[in-house]
């Protein structure tokens, strides 16, 4: 595949699974023998942390650190801030400091293809741009829907079910 399929998993619910999907489709991506970028596209950092990473708040280079570099028109052709993971997949990964980012979105210019534009630099390297989104509608939210080709909506399970029935 010449350009990276890029898929927004998402839903403005929180702990529905969003974040397990994209891990467990993405390194069951890697077992079929396709090359995936995962991108933390949550300030909780919890892809980051599930992937090893115990402490993401010490971490230079993250998402909010490449989405600054676009903003501020720097060179993009550092990759040192994906890490390999042993499973085969790559992490951008996330910390708090992307919140202070997507506050910091509101006075730029085409705010909503930030992340976009830092995908088109890096999708030719990937079969599958995996993006864990941040159980909101914000700004980072709709960077990721802009940028990507597909959107899965993870949906609440069997107790979302049973809840309801309860209220009704
Ligand atoms: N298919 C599943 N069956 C049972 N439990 C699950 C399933 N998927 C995820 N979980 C559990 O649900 C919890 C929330 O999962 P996860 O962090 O993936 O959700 P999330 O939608 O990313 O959450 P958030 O909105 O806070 O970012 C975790 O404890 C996870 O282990
Ligand atoms: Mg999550």
């Amino acid at each position: 595949m010449a350009n990276g399929k890029v898929i927004a998993i998402t839903n403005q619910k929180g702990g529905v699974g969003k974040m397990t999907t994209a891990v467990n489709l993405g390194i069951g991506l890697v077992r079929m023998g396709k090359r995936v970028l995962l991108i933390d596209a949550d300030p909780q950092g919890s892809l980051t942390v599930c992937l090893g990473i115990r402490n993401p708040d010490v971490l230079d280079h993250t998402l909010a650190s490449v989405m600054r570099a676009v903003v501020e028109d720097k060179d993009l052709t550092d990759r040192s801030g994906i890490i390999h993971h042993a499973e085969g997949v790559d992490l951008l990964p996330s910390n708090i400091e992307l919140s202070g980012t997507e506050t910091g979105l509101v006075n730029v210019m085409s705010r909503e293809f930030v992340l976009k534009e830092y995908i088109r630099t890096i999708r030719n390297d990937y079969d599958y741009i995996l993006i864990d989104c941040m159980p909101s509608l914000g700004m980072m939210t709709i960077n990721a829907l802009t940028a990507a080709d597909s959107i899965i909506i993870i949906t609440g399970g069997i107790e979302d079910e049973l809840q309801k029935s309860c209220w009704f």
